[in-house]
């Protein structure tokens, strides 16, 4: 486990402690993946901690039989861990599971406030490769949920390839916008850099580590999580290996601001009316 702390110099208004865990879970073990995620989360004090996609369960599902038997709903063992320890720790949560709602199944991530309370869900909307045979294509659309007084979006990992999803959060006022992932590609923790200055956001990339083999099928994770300025800089950021919780102090009212000269402000100076042929 390892512990990093960053500082915003930058203000020191209404700082923020905001962060990730980073973890490697073992394939269908989710009591034992919940309480090692909550206990790597325990060594930082954070106002909002983000953990990866499909933290409790692992990633790599080979039948829709397992997806069904591995996937909770709300009142699930899992959600009820992590209201229990948001409330605890006074710790809003962005966390990815499988979600059962009646009888489909979501590659969702649960947003829980400090208080403990189930804020919504947010249903990936872009599922990458073999989710397509597991998972129902998110409906929740893209929402901004007020959570330990900053303005929170999320997205789920591939969704990062399709920039109108960070865009539409910004536009919705999110602050800081949560990412939880299982990369299998190296492109995400930089290209997050970008969504971050071209929508004036902190964005907080929530990655597992390790590698999954089963089945005859086998995955290598990224890591590398991050929290990232609106100015493309990089907060703190773990390795590509390893379990890591990490978060940085920052002052959320400083993504309000979308202004980036006299003249210029990133918002005002869009041209949707140039834009017809993206819908
Ligand atoms: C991914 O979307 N988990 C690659």
């Amino acid at each position: 486990m390892n512990v990093n702390r960053f500082h915003d110099p930058i203000s020191s208004m209404c700082m923020k402690r905001v962060g990730f865990v980073q973890n490697n879970p073992i394939f269908g073990e989710v009591r034992r993946n919940v309480s090692r995620a909550l206990r790597i989360a325990s060594e930082v004090e954070a106002d909002l901690l983000v953990f990866p996609e499909l933290f409790n369960t692992g990633y790599l599902f080979l039948t829709k039989d397992e997806v069904e038997k591995l996937s909770e709903d709300l009142s699930g063992y899992t959600v009820e861990q992590l209201r229990m320890y948001a409330s605890e720790n006074s710790t809003a949560i962005v966390a990815g599971f499988a979600e059962r709602s009646g009888d489909k199944i979501y590659n969702s991530a649960v947003i829980i406030d400090e208080n403990g309370e189930v804020k919504g869900t947010y249903r990936k909307a872009h599922l990458f490769y073999e989710e397509k045979l597991f998972f129902e294509p998110g409906d929740t659309g893209f929402n901004v949920y007020n959570v330990a007084g900053m303005k929170v979006g999320v997205m789920i990992c591939y969704d990062w390839r399709f920039p109108e999803v960070a865009r539409i959060l910004a536009l919705k006022g999110a602050q800081v916008i949560a990412h939880p992932s299982n990369l299998v590609l190296p492109f995400a923790p930089t290209v997050d850099l970008a969504r971050a200055v071209e929508n004036g956001v902190f964005i907080v990339l929530a990655d597992r580590s390790g590698r999954e083999v089963r089945g005859g099928k086998s995955y290598e994770y990224e890591g590398r999580s991050l929290v990232a300025d609106p100015k493309m800089n990089v907060l703190v950021q773990a390795p590509k290996e390893g379990e890591h919780a990490m978060i940085a102090e920052i002052d959320p009212s400083r993504a309000d601001n979308k202004r980036i000269n006299e003249l210029n402000d990133i918002f005002r100076d869009r041209r949707p009316d140039l834009y017809e042929g993206l819908c």
